[in-house]
């Protein structure tokens, strides 16, 4: 696509004429703005880049591979990764209120973040070309939408200008690199297909920064992030085997963790927890309609999750729209 080559092509030698031989850190969420950001600017300026990955053990299955394995390998960036699971397990321990959990969650990313950032600084391992160069610049995947309303998402792992970077300690000042400022998300995606970004992140489903995090209603636990995660998965297979993703704007699987009901499976009584699919189109998020699946997805998917998720007995669908309901349950 000739547009998109001039795209790819200016934004790189701007990149270039903006960082020079200095230094770049970016944060890479696994989603879709970050990921185009970070191969952008590693295509401009190579291993002067570090991108951090912090794993906070809040995301869909495979999707810490997808960015730790198949981004790396396309892209060759070098990559600095955080296992944090055990630390925001602990800060969320107990805690069931959905502001405090996307309190904690951002509070502990900016965090583990900061310390990254420090390490990488000083010119660790992590230094890669130009070790000595200082870091300077800090890479975001800000969209344009992001830049005209400042309303945005306030995501963890998504870190905008607007309440990360003043945030940050005062030695650990950077100047911004957005090379997706004048960009919509349909310009991202191409961009990232230009790229050669596996499919799986350039057609990711928007996801908040709390992730998983506020997708189990009740208090967070490695057990029932595990059953979440495989829940989702199932949904998430089932709808791409059916061709629908493209047709989805967001299908959230939330778990109703404090929920119980009895069930049969077998000759036994079962007392388990429900699952919700929360399928809906939407063009912006700010209003969405709920989904109507066809009814042979649904079964699948409630067949599925049944049969292959211990714990989950009970499969429901949720068919309110936005207004009155939001599209996350938390
Ligand atoms: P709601 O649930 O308010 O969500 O209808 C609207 C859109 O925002 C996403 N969302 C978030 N994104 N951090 C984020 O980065 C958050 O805390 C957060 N909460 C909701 C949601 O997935 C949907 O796309």
């Amino acid at each position: 696509n000739w547009t998109m080559v001039n795209i790819a092509d200016e934004s790189i030698d701007a990149v270039r004429a903006q960082v020079g031989a200095k230094r770049a850190i970016c944060a890479l969420s696994g989603g879709v703005d970050s990921a185009v950001a970070a191969a952008l600017v590693q295509r401009a300026i190579g291993d002067q880049l570090t991108c951090v990955f912090v794993d906070h053990g809040l995301l869909r299955k495979g999707e810490p591979e997808q960015v730790e394995k198949d981004f790396v390998a396309v892209t060759g960036v070098n990559l600095h990764v955080v296992d944090a699971q055990e630390r925001f397990l602990s800060a969320l321990d107990g805690v069931t209120d959905p502001e405090e959990k996307r309190k904690i969650i951002g509070r502990e990313f900016i965090r583990v973040f900061e310390e990254a950032a420090r390490e990488i600084v000083k010119g660790g391992s992590e230094g890669g070309a130009n070790a000595s160069e200082p870091v300077e610049f800090l890479v975001q995947g800000t969209l344009y939408p992001d830049v005209v309303e400042s309303g945005g998402g306030t995501g963890a792992a998504n870190i905008k200008s607007h309440h990360n970077v003043g945030g940050l300690p005062d030695d650990l000042q950077f100047t911004l690199v957005e090379p997706l400022r004048t960009l919509f998300k349909d310009e991202v995606r191409a961009l990232g297909e230009q790229l050669g970004l596996p499919s799986e992140i350039v057609w990711r489903q928007p996801f908040p920064g709390p992730g998983l995090g506020i997708r189990i209603i009740g208090a967070v636990t490695r057990e029932r992030l595990d059953v979440l995660r495989d829940a989702d998965a199932i949904a998430r297979e089932e709808l791409t085997r059916a061709g629908l993703d493209r047709d989805i704007w967001q299908f959230p699987v939330v778990l109703l963790a404090d929920v119980r009901s009895v069930g049969v499976q077998g000759d036994s009584r079962t007392y388990g927890h429900p699952i919700v699919l929360r399928p809906v189109t939407s063009e912006d998020a700010m209003t969405a309609d709920w989904a109507k699946l066809p009814y042979d997805v649904l079964q699948r998917i409630s067949t599925r999750i049944t049969n292959e998720v211990a714990d989950i007995n009970r499969v429901t669908v949720d068919i309110t729209s936005k207004p009155p309901g939001t599209i996350e349950w938390e």
